[in-house]
């Protein structure tokens, strides 16, 4: 038996990195998983790895979001498991910030989470046996503490957790037995990183700053995170919702350098 058996989830980002890692733990506990990207190349790739369905999807998009919830209901009668994984890194120090950057940033950071929120959990409303299922959302630890020199990432991960949460409490007070949950991952081996890594030395001092935030002394598995999410969607986590949960080898627990 899977964890997830019979359940029909849908994740953003599923090309690369904890969107990867979650189609992939999600597939195996048993779920039927669609996962959307706009990276084609990979998505195709990651499809085929995991015998999930993947479709190329703009997180940015409202009428795409119709659409690809509109396919999935069409192809399996319900959604149960959504998880808004879809994210970029930020744009840099304050006074060298790009105006358009940051819309794009905050575009795709949480326009498309609410949008997600949005448009699945109006789907999940509409289950056949009335309204049930889990929402995701992948926040960052910094969205618990700031990073210094990126307040674009900060804030739109900070937006993040406090939406999980309205939406939570919106959901439950209504009756609907729909939950939504934050995950906080800390820094994690992905690709997320590459645009910072021009150089070796550049690498190396990404590196060491990230390897300052965590006090197991590692950066994190992606699998350690689809762990966390694979809880999440499946009703053992029945009484969670408007939580986040930390994945970050204890760095919100620490003092830098103590
Ligand atoms: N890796 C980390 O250390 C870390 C830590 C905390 C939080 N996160 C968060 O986890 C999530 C996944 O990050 P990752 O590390 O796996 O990164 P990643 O770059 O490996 O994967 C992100 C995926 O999102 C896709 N994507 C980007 N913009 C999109 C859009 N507009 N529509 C649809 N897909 C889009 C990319 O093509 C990519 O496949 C992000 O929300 C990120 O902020 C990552």
């Amino acid at each position: 038996m899977g964890l997830l058996d019979g359940k029909v989830a849908y994740i953003s980002g599923g090309a690369s990195g904890l969107g990867a890692a979650m189609v992939a733990r999600f597939a195996q506990e048993g779920a039927k998983v669609m996962f959307g990207d706009i990276d084609a190349q990979s998505g195709a790739a990651v499809a085929q790895a995991t015998a999930s369905r993947f479709v190329l999807h703009n997180v940015t998009d409202e009428q795409q979001w119709i659409d690809v919830i509109a396919d999935l209901v069409a192809a399996h009668g319900r959604l149960d498991v959504l998880v808004n994984n879809a994210g970029i890194l930020g744009t840099g120090a304050l006074e060298t910030i790009d105006l358009a950057a940051w819309n794009r940033l905050f575009a795709v950071n949480v326009t498309g989470v609410m949008l997600g929120c949005k448009h699945g959990g109006t789907a999940m409303q509409r289950n056949p046996g009335g309204a049930s299922g889990s929402i995701i959302n992948i926040s960052s630890n910094a969205g618990i503490l700031a990073t210094a020199g990126d307040c674009g990432y900060s804030a739109t991960k900070g937006a993040v957790r406090l939406m999980t949460k309205s939406i939570a409490v919106d959901f439950a007070r209504r009756g609907l037995a729909i939950r939504c949950n934050s995950i906080h991952p800390g820094p994690t081996e992905t690709p997320i990183f590459k645009p910072w890594q021009t150089d070796q030395a550049a690498a190396d001092a990404l590196h060491r700053s990230l390897m300052e935030m965590v006090p197991m002394g590692r950066l994190g598995r992606p699998e350690e995170v689809a762990a966390m999410a694979a809880f999440l969607a499946s009703d053992e986590a029945s009484f969670s919702t408007g939580s986040e949960f930390v994945v970050d080898g204890g760095g919100t627990s620490a003092l830098a350098g103590m």
